[in-house]
């Protein structure tokens, strides 16, 4: 198939500039077209061969709903069951714009359109060109992202015809494209609009018309979980990906940048190639050749209008290992690190004055049965640890049958205040506990090498003096005195906080 490509000016054109690209959606055929966000690749909505043509041009798995491209409010009417005041409210607010949200579909939205759910995700996009084509085609266009499958989303049009070029009729090239990240996904069904995909309309914009909002925990989580699904089907493909290996590099500016000089030097011993993805303010830190620049530090959306253009360049050069930067993950960051750590698969690292510290989501204390030092443990840090630190739990490397903590122990932690309500019977240390992002503290060496041993899993595993620096095992007295308990859950405090004090400081100073 031959793809035509048609130069539209977006601040400048005439409806017939558009009137080709129509017909070829009412007869059924593709059209890349620009949105604010990504470029669109658009068919009509109320056609299942047309949303198969899609489905096939992408190479898109079919249960991935499309999202539908509307112009009016008469659109939503058309496609959707129920609109609640809510969604109402939230469409004059933002609409036309980057936002789509996900309502019951009605009967003639044709489940191939659908990804096969009953329910139907519409956007009423501002570009000019997009909403120029809907108006004048008279159609409900289905648009996915522009890419193929797998492939970052396309900003540019030369980034559509590098993946569609050959597959689809025709890409109408209006340049870059303003946004460059992907509409926020609302869902409309659940009992709170829920968040299933960051983008340009944060968290707090919704919450301020709509009165609440909830984020998707597959979203909210740092890496993906085998226990969370993502609501939307899209959201749980490997997406964004370049081809080369990608890590993100945490930390302040010059740790990073020698962190990440090292990671090059040594990449470019092994005859790999290496690149890294700066920012306008840090680029000239960096060493080596293949360095570039995502955008300026000083605007979020500079970073997110250079994102997928620059990893989709990394492919271009052929990278084989890519070490990014980060940003902060508030308002437009959220959505910007949403991508860029699929992008990475996840991987990412924090620096700590040039030595490695891992990105930890929880401190899990063990000990042999789990009925005194380490729940006390996880008492004491619950208690003491800053609502911002990594969730702290217990478990035990024998626990035969489940039993209540200690009563000795119990008294002193209700004595002190320490709560570990949650946390009334033994449990078994099981594989799923040490997670990549756990620190593992045991309070005997004895118990680390046992857990090492059993688990074949040494990462992040220390006992808790080691980690602050006292050589000394914790054990439990021999005999029941209880002046020795309470010696020993005297110790037991200092070291938690401890643990809590040096975890606290390397996190302030990264
Ligand atoms: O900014 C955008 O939204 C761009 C432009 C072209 O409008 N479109 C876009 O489409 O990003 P796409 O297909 O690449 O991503 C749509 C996402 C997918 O993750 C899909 O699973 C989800 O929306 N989605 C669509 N319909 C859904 C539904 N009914 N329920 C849950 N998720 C849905
Ligand atoms: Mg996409």
């Amino acid at each position: 198939m031959k793809t035509v490509v048609r130069k539209i000016n977006p601040g400048h054109f005439q409806d017939e500039e558009l009137q080709e690209a129509c017909c070829i959606l009412q007869e059924g055929g593709l059209v890349a077209f620009p949105t604010e966000t990504v470029y669109g690749l658009g068919g009509d909505a109320l056609s299942p061969e047309a949303s198969y043509k899609i489905y096939h041009a992408k190479g898109r798995p079919s249960d991935n709903p499309l999202i539908v491209h509307i112009a009016d409010l008469k659109g939503l009417y058309d496609l959707v069951l129920d609109v609640s005041p809510e969604a109402l409210r939230l469409a004059e607010e933002f609409w036309p714009g980057p936002l789509t949200m996900i309502f019951p579909k009605k009967e003639n939205v044709p489940m191939a359109t659908t990804g096969g759910l009953p329910t139907v995700a519409v956007r009423m996009p501002s570009h000019p060109v997009a909403r120029g084509l809907i108006r004048c085609s008279g159609i409900y266009v289905a648009a996915p992202s522009a890419n193929l499958s797998g492939r970052p989303s396309p900003t540019k049009a030369e980034h559509v015809i590098e993946d569609m070029d050959g597959r689809i009729d025709m890409i109408l090239d209006s340049g870059p494209v303003g946004i460059g990240i992907e509409s926020t996904i609302l869902d409309m069904t659940a009992d709170v609009p829920l968040i299933l995909r960051p983008g340009y309309i944060t968290e707090d914009m919704v919450r301020k018309v709509a009165g609440s909002v909830a984020i998707d925990p597959a979203v909210a989580a740092k890496a993906p979980k085998e226990n969370i699904v993502a609501k939307a089907p899209g959201m749980k493909y490997r997406h964004y990906a370049p081809h080369g290996q990608m890590v993100i590099v945490e930390g302040k500016p010059e740790a990073v940048a020698k962190k990440i000089n090292d990671l090059v030097k040594e990449k470019e011993s092994e005859r790999k190639k290496a690149a890294v993805i700066a920012t306008e303010e840090t680029k000239g830190m960096y060493g080596c050749k293949e360095v570039y620049s995502i955008g300026s530090r000083k605007s979020e959306g500079s970073i997110a209008a250079g994102m997928y253009g620059i990893l989709r360049q990394m492919d271009t050069i052929g990278a084989e290992y890519i070490f990014a930067e980060s940003f902060a993950e508030d308002t437009l960051g959220q959505a910007i690190m949403n991508r860029m750590l699929k992008a990475a698969g996840y991987h990412r690292i924090k620096v700590w004055r040039g030595t490695f510290m891992k990105h930890y989501d929880q401190v899990l204390f063990v000990c042999t049965a789990n009925t005194f030092l380490s729940p006390v443990a996880e008492g004491i840090y619950r208690y003491n640890a800053p609502g911002w630190m990594p969730k702290g739990i217990s478990r035990g490397l024998v626990v035969l049958f489940e039993e209540p903590i200690n009563p000795k122990c119990n008294l002193l932690l209700t004595k002190n205040n320490y709560d570990i309500s949650g946390h009334n019977q033994s449990r078994q240390l099981t594989e799923e506990d040490l997670t990549e992002e756990s620190l593992i503290l045991t309070m005997t060496l004895s118990e680390k090498v046992k857990l090492i041993e059993q688990f074949e899993h040494e990462e992040n595993v220390y006992t808790i003096g080691e980690f602050v620096g006292e050589d000394t095992d914790i054990v439990v007295p021999g005999s029941g005195e209880d002046e020795k308990y309470r010696e020993c859950f005297e110790e037991l405090v200092l070291r938690v906080n401890k643990v809590i004090g040096k975890l606290e400081k390397l996190y302030k100073e990264i």
